[in-house]
């Protein structure tokens, strides 16, 4: 991680003279990402919906030394992504080095028990607020001459999680969309990569992850227990299972 004084690492890296913008930067893994930028140099700039929290976020990172701006603006909705990306331009001069693709939310139900504003909601949220961004950061990101997006995707859109099937797409799609900018802008210098964590105890999945880990430690309990009794574990006879 870097350290508290802005532009210094232990590893020695430094981003000082770059530019980033990171979404959704005053909670969890986006909060950490705007203190490892800003720690290592780079001007950032985020935003969130809750101004009282970018405020406060915005006063700490100041005491620490660090050059980070911030807007409200809510990223699923077109016209406040489009305003935010002009506050960008303008404080950066028109060049962006490092577009961080956040912001994302998620609702935990049953498939046939989402209603079509729910859809809607993670679609513009996860999905479409993060492909358009790159469209409005394109021409920022290639005046740069060296470009970098960033999304933050999940293990959820490789693997079927149980934590809903609509969260799932959206950053499965994110995945797919890495690897097309990647090979269209690549022309433009600018790099695309997903970063797809697993839990995180961050404040979208805090009330859900104790549950979550029962629930996963019991499947595969249950499923051991199953390989043990059935046909195909015949020559199975006193084995100890561990679970890892
Ligand atoms: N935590 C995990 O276990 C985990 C695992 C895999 C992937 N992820 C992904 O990592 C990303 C960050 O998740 P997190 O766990 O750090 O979430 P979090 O703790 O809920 O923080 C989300 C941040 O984004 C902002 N935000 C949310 N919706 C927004 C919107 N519509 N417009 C602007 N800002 C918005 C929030 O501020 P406001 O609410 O004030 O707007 C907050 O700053 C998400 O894309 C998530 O899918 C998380």
């Amino acid at each position: 991680m870097a350290e508290g004084n802005a532009g210094f690492s232990s590893s020695g890296w430094s981003l000082r003279g770059t530019t980033a913008l990171v979404t959704g930067g005053t909670r969890g893994i986006g909060y950490a990402v705007v203190e490892e930028l800003a720690g290592l140099g780079a001007t950032v700039h985020t935003c969130s919906r809750n101004e009282a929290e970018l405020d406060k976020c915005l006063r700490e990172w100041h005491a620490k030394g660090f050059a980070v701006t911030g807007s409200v603006c809510d990223g699923s909705d077109r016209a406040q992504r489009e305003q935010l990306m002009e506050k960008v331009s303008s404080i950066f001069n028109g060049k962006l080095n490092i577009l961080i693709n956040n912001v994302g939310t998620n609702i935990r139900k049953p498939t046939v028990d989402f209603t079509a504003a729910e859809y809607s909601t993670i679609m513009t949220t996860n999905l479409e607020s993060a492909y358009h961004l790159c469209q409005l950061a394109h021409p920022l990101l290639k005046a740069s001459g060296a470009g970098s997006i960033v999304f933050v995707s999940s293990v959820a859109g490789v693997v079927s999680l149980g934590t809903g099937s609509i969260y799932a797409a959206t950053k499965a799609a994110m995945n797919q969309l890495t690897k097309n900018f990647a090979c269209e802008w690549a022309k433009d210098n600018i790099r695309s990569n997903s970063v797809a964590p697993w839990y995180i105890k961050t404040s979208l999945v805090e009330h859900v992850i104790s549950f979550i880990l029962l629930m996963l430690f019991l499947e595969y309990f249950i499923f051991l227990a199953m390989l043990i009794y059935s046909e195909k574990c015949v020559d199975i006879w006193h084995e100890t299972l561990v679970l890892h």
